[in-house]
């Protein structure tokens, strides 16, 4: 069975990840207000994704007979800036995350907890992904600037995310 004290700090992370699917969702629809339908499409894909983050850490609260238990979600921005200015925004938003997921780890080790030490080995290496492929997103527009063009190649590729 989960401890407490960890079945708390899960159900934290549980509303991290729903606020991450929020936010990727309110990015998707400032895209789609500026016609930039692959940025969007990226940003939908992104959200559903974090919304499975949240399920998988769900599941893994009741394999060890815990209980889940939602918070309030955070109304998330807006108003956002460049294409550019985004990516940057979801690069610190992940950086924030991949803490609070050693934090997580962290506290797994101190409670010799082996089960949630091996379940959150998935979740750094997927830190590890997601900061990558916002890294090459901004290495690119950074690179090739933020021209009509260079915008419209960049959209036409994040439309292609499965
Ligand atoms: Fe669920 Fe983007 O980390």
């Amino acid at each position: 069975m989960i401890s407490k004290s960890m079945q708390e700090a899960i159900n934290d992370q549980i509303n991290e990840e729903l606020y991450s699917s929020y936010l990727y969702l309110a990015m998707a629809a400032h895209f789609d207000a500026e016609n930039f339908s692959g940025f969007a499409h990226w940003m939908k894909v992104q959200a559903d994704e974090e919304r499975s983050h949240a399920m998988k850490f769900y599941s893994y609260i009741y394999d060890r007979e815990g209980k889940v238990t939602f918070k309030a979600i955070p109304q998330p921005p807006s108003k956002f800036k460049s294409p550019l200015d985004i990516f940057k925004q979801v690069l610190e938003h992940e950086q924030k995350i991949t803490k609070l997921i050693n934090k997580l780890y962290e506290l797994a080790i101190k409670e010799k907890d082996y089960p949630t030490e091996m379940m959150l080995h998935w979740f750094i290496s997927e830190q590890v992904e997601e900061e990558k492929n916002d890294n090459e997103i901004i290495n690119y527009l950074e690179t090739l600037g933020d021209s009509p063009v260079s915008l419209m190649m960049l959209d036409r590729r994040l439309a292609e995310r499965k």
